[in-house]
């Protein structure tokens, strides 16, 4: 996403691991984790959960397809163990100190070029797991910024890791004719590159529910119907960037689609996952307005209609 991409400092261990043992006693203590497919049963669904530490929520639901993308905040593991997301990822090649719950999968990212030349960081994402992301929004000068062919010319660089290898994630142009992304996939198909799926962002300006979901499944549509590959939705809102400030969608509006964008999300076959942006509080002068997850670890309306959905 647009806007800066300051690292924080690494949370304080400590903290992590008493946030992990009280996840771990409030797991097996309540049992409010609902372990139920993508397409399981709903039957335990509780709306209304309430957002203030400590009061009775309904039961998260555990999906394959449900993830985090966040930045590391004290109460991260906690939060996640409470979220029923079944993996995350926090734009690094690796968890900055973040001890995962048990069942969350960690996914590593090469964000740009300075990641992809270094060897002890492509050395440490195999450690992390058998999945790799990509170069985070290159088409954007702001963030990974690189040309087509400079993208191409580090890809053998993550091939080498032999990991399953997510595709950069355009911020825009997914499905278009001469974008940044189409370049490099007609680039990396002439070289007969390895993309095993693709990661895409998304970010919403019609905040009316239906129109959104529509547009964002057309979106989705549009690449899979171009590419053939499965898909990871890695960002996502309902933000408005035109005119280059963001007009972020009330917190109802937001509500409303995080239940009807999930529902189409987990109906989609070749969706492989989703991510909401984002799950943890907002870095200094970062996007405010989607927060899944509070600094104190209590949920806002959107991270308790995100913990139910699926
Ligand atoms: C940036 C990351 C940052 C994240 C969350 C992304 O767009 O590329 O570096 O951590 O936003 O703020």
């Amino acid at each position: 996403m647009p806007p800066s991409h300051r690292r924080p400092g690494r949370p304080k261990v400590l903290i992590l691991v008493v946030c992990a043992v009280i996840a771990v006693a409030a797991l097996s203590i309540g049992g409010w984790i609902v372990a139920s497919g993508s397409d399981g049963d709903k039957s335990g669904s509780e709306p209304g959960a309430n957002s203030s530490p400590g009061a009775t929520k309904g039961p998260a639901r555990l999906t394959t397809k449900k993830g985090a993308a966040l930045n590391p905040f004290a109460p991260v593991t906690s939060a996640l163990a409470d979220s029923g997301v079944s993996w995350y990822y926090d734009w690094d090649g690796s968890p900055q100190g973040i001890k995962s719950p048990p069942g969350v999968q960690y996914v590593p990212m090469i964000w740009g070029d300075k990641a992809a030349n270094d060897g002890k960081t492509l050395a440490a994402v195999k450690k992390e797991g058998d999945t790799l992301l990509g170069f985070n929004e290159p088409d954007f000068e702001s963030q990974s910024n690189m040309s087509p062919d400079e993208a191409l010319k580090l890809w053998p660089k993550l091939e080498a890791t032999g990991m399953r290898l997510g595709s950069p994630a355009p911020a825009n142009g997914g499905a278009e004719d001469g974008s940044w992304f189409d370049e490099f996939m007609k680039g990396a198909e002439e070289r007969g590159y390895r993309i095993d799926f693709i990661a895409l962002h998304w970010y919403g300006g019609n905040f009316e529910t239906e129109e959104a979901v529509e547009g964002l499944k057309e979106y989705l549509q549009a690449v899979y119907d171009k590419y053939h590959k499965p898909i990871w939705l890695t960002e996502y809102a309902l933000i408005n960037f035109a005119n280059g400030g963001a007009d972020v969608a009330s917190e109802d509006q937001q509500v409303a689609f995080v239940k009807a964008s999930t529902q189409m999300l987990d109906g989609l076959s070749f969706v492989e996952r989703y991510s909401w942006f984002k799950f943890s509080p907002p870095k200094e002068g970062g996007q405010a307005g989607t927060t899944l997850y509070n600094a104190d670890g209590s949920t806002t309306p959107m991270g308790d209609a995100y913990r139910e959905a699926g």
